[in-house]
């Protein structure tokens, strides 16, 4: 990582901080906010479900179990976000109905992420399935993801005030945060348990300047669209959401 690199990490990581924490303490902007993160968390889950049987088949059942670990807590953690949004009576959108394309013809932006394209340059979406990813790619990646992600995390219940229901969510996402610490520790491990420690040192590096050209990228589309975040969030609570005793309890106890 370069001077400029590692200046813009710190610059970059606290707007970031910044920003997500007034969105999180803003009552207008938190359920946009809650809904990102429940979609990146329950999407997550299928493809480390199927990463996890991919390292069982070959052989390493260290990591499949890491692996199938990791996946119940992002569906945890989604269930979290999902639980968050029914409180303010919201629920991420139907992606069924969005369109593919806008009226202009371009593709809707909740569709891409400029964040992804650019933290997985040079990589195909084909290259990119979980029977194909090369493992120190997604090791690489997902440990930084998952180390930004803890003190995102942490920042942001802090920022939260200090209301009833609030306090429940700043339990819960205070509880996120240290799983998020944990996963990226374990990938940690496992990029340490198939390479030389200094090469496991170069690998870091060059995805912590990924995710500071990512965040670069990403920032520049929010000024192309003068601030503006598409809505993924609609009025109402899901139905099979409008019962949800049990889980309740769940999130309870969590
Ligand atoms: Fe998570
Ligand atoms: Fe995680």
């Amino acid at each position: 990582m370069n001077l400029f690199t590692q200046i813009f990490h710190l610059v970059g990581s606290g707007a970031v901080a910044y920003i997500t924490a007034r969105n999180m303490r803003d009552l207008q902007t938190r359920p946009n906010l809650l809904a990102g993160f429940q979609l990146a968390e329950s999407g997550s889950v299928p493809f480390l479900e199927a990463l996890s049987q991919r390292a069982a088949a070959e052989g390493d059942d260290w990591l499949a179990e890491k692996l199938s670990r990791h996946a119940q807590d992002e569906r945890k953690h989604g269930q979290i976000f999902a639980h968050a949004l029914k409180q303010l009576n919201k629920q991420v959108i139907d992606f069924k109905q969005v369109p593919q394309t806008t009226a202009e013809g371009k593709p809707d932006e909740r569709r891409r992420s400029p964040f992804f394209d650019a933290y997985f340059e040079g990589y195909s979406r084909e290259n990119m399935s979980p029977e194909k990813i090369d493992w120190l790619v997604f090791l690489g990646s997902t440990h930084i993801l998952e180390l930004d992600a803890c003190k995102d995390f942490a920042r942001m219940a802090n920022a939260l005030p200090d209301d009833p229901q609030s306090v429940n969510l700043k339990k819960s996402i205070l509880s996120i945060a240290q799983d998020e610490k944990g996963h990226a520790a374990y990938l940690l491990e496992a990029m340490e348990r198939r390479l030389p420690h200094n090469k496991v040192i170069a690998l870091v590096d060059e995805w912590r300047t990924r995710k500071v050209n990512a965040l670069l990228a990403m920032v520049g589309n929010l000024i192309q669209r003068n601030g503006q975040q598409p809505s993924l969030v609609q009025d109402g609570v899901p139905a099979e959401m409008s019962e949800g005793v049990a889980e309740e309890k769940e999130l309870a106890a969590v």
